[in-house]
């Protein structure tokens, strides 16, 4: 990163010429640095969805939303997939390097060492009631997790942050699992030394004493690819809910709590439920899919086109391409077809030819293909933002940390561009109308 030379000029009302330092990116990129502009002018800047705000200096995540590139740490997306599994992933989001071989077991048997839940956890499980959206106990088990296992005051506090994050990681699949469980009316199956980290989350979630379940290899392949392109990116709503709470000095788990809870809403990455409900809708009534572009398209109802559009993708989000990739290699693979992806193919093909989506740089985004590849494995529709957030864990874990390290980062507090009344007395109770 450099401060150009160069200044930005903000001429205000007044003709008041206000010189702003302009920062170019690693990567080019330039931004006009406002920190003291309200100190200096008693302006604030006015920017809803804080679509062009960078509120930090970061190194994790590189996104290039006109090209579709996305990096972790300056790895392509694709490379990554192809060449390392999640865990390796993990290490290089929380940990900046790419693990080698001794340090990738040696972290494995790290995140299995910690993998178990506190046994009166299990209680909270087998309270909530039989349909409650997992999400909702996700975060309240995420945010327990504080309560079971609290950062001890005599240890070394760098330390203390190591086992939280270690924690927060490898309990994340635990809590996943069980959640499922209970759902399902079956009894939890503790993770087990001998798997990695995607076979010991199916075991979790697949295994019973009569279907003597092991994990498919494929399927541990896949799930790990899945966890890999959901790992992080960037500034999104989760990840800044993140960051937001971290600025006060709220513990990880509270912070990633707060991630869940963001991420759950259907226009982020609530999305690859409302894909799937869509396409099973779609399919179920014979619903014309020239139909469903149309409604999609008219402002007169709220239905969107879920899965397409993306805040900062103009072009093809490169995580759908590689989804897509997949979902049509499983198929040809086990020689099947699939009316879902037939219907998501379909709807791919009218939308990127239709004037509406192509003026809008409308694509298809992660949670377009995602979710079929997660009903294919035999998820069932309600866990797949779950597994949204357990991959993308090791990205909140990396930019909380990150704030924690970075000197310019204060508490996180947007100003406003205030709407409501001007100053009013209360009238007395018995005077109002
Ligand atoms: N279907 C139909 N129209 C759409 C869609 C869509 N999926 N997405 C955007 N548009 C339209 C908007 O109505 C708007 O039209 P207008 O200019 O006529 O008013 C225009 O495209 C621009 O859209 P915005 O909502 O302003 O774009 P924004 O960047 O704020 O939103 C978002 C991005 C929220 C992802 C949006 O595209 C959307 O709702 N998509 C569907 C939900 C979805 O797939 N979310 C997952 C995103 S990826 C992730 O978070 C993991």
């Amino acid at each position: 990163m450099t401060v150009e030379k160069q200044k930005a000029h903000l001429i205000l009302p007044g003709d008041k010429d206000v010189q702003l330092d302009v920062i170019t990116d690693n990567m080019g990129n330039n931004s006009i640095d406002i920190e003291r502009l309200r100190a200096n002018t008693g302006y604030i800047t006015y920017d809803p969805g804080f679509a062009n705000t960078g509120s930090c200096l970061s190194s994790i995540c590189y996104i290039d939303g006109e090209k579709g590139i996305l990096r972790y740490r300056g790895y392509d997306i694709e490379d990554l997939v192809e060449n390392c599994d999640f865990i390796e992933v993990a290490h290089l989001l929380v940990k900046g390097v790419l693990p080698n071989a001794s340090e990738r077991k040696n972290y494995q048997m790290l995140l299995n060492k910690h993998s178990m839940l506190h046994y009166n956890m299990q209680n909270f499980f087998r309270s909530y009631p039989q349909d409650a959206h997992p999400m909702s106990i996700l975060a309240s088990m995420v945010a327990s997790l504080s309560a079971f296992y609290p950062e001890m005051e005599e240890r070394d506090p760098e330390e203390n942050i190591d086992l939280t994050v270690t924690r927060m990681l490898s309990k994340m699949r635990t809590i996943a699992a069980f959640i499922y469980r209970q759902a399902n009316g079956l009894q939890f199956v503790d993770p087990r030394w001998e798997y990695m980290y995607c076979e010991n989350f199916l075991n979790m979630m697949f295994y019973t004493p009569v279907n003597n379940y092991h994990p498919n290899p494929v399927h541990v392949d896949l799930l790990n690819k899945l966890l890999i392109l959901h790992g992080d990116h960037e500034q999104n709503c989760s990840t800044s809910a993140v960051r937001l709470v971290g600025s006060s000095e709220a513990n990880l788990y509270a912070s990633v709590a707060a991630g869940v809870c963001a991420l759950w809403g259907p226009k982020h990455g609530g999305a690859n439920q409302a894909v799937m409900a869509m396409l099973k809708n779609i399919v179920d009534n014979d619903i014309p899919v020239d139909d469903v572009i149309e409604k999609a398209k008219r402002k007169d109802n709220p239905f969107v086109l879920s899965g397409f559009g993306h805040r900062v993708y103009k072009t093809f989000d490169p995580r759908a391409k590689i989804a897509k990739k997949m979902n049509l290699t499983m198929l040809n693979a086990e020689h099947r077809e699939d009316k879902l992806l037939e219907v998501a193919l379909k709807l791919e093909e009218k939308a990127l030819t239709d004037d509406y989506f192509i003026e809008r740089h409308l694509y298809p985004n992660i949670d377009f293909y995602t979710g079929i590849m997660f009903h294919m494995m035999g998820f069932p529709q309600q866990m797949f933002t779950v597994l949204f957030a357990m991959g993308r864990t090791p990205g909140w874990i990396a930019h909380w940390l990150e704030w924690r390290h970075d000197i310019h980062q204060k508490l996180g507090r947007p100003r406003q561009v205030y709407v409501g009344p001007m100053e009013r007395k209360v009238v007395p109770l018995d005077q109002r109308p």
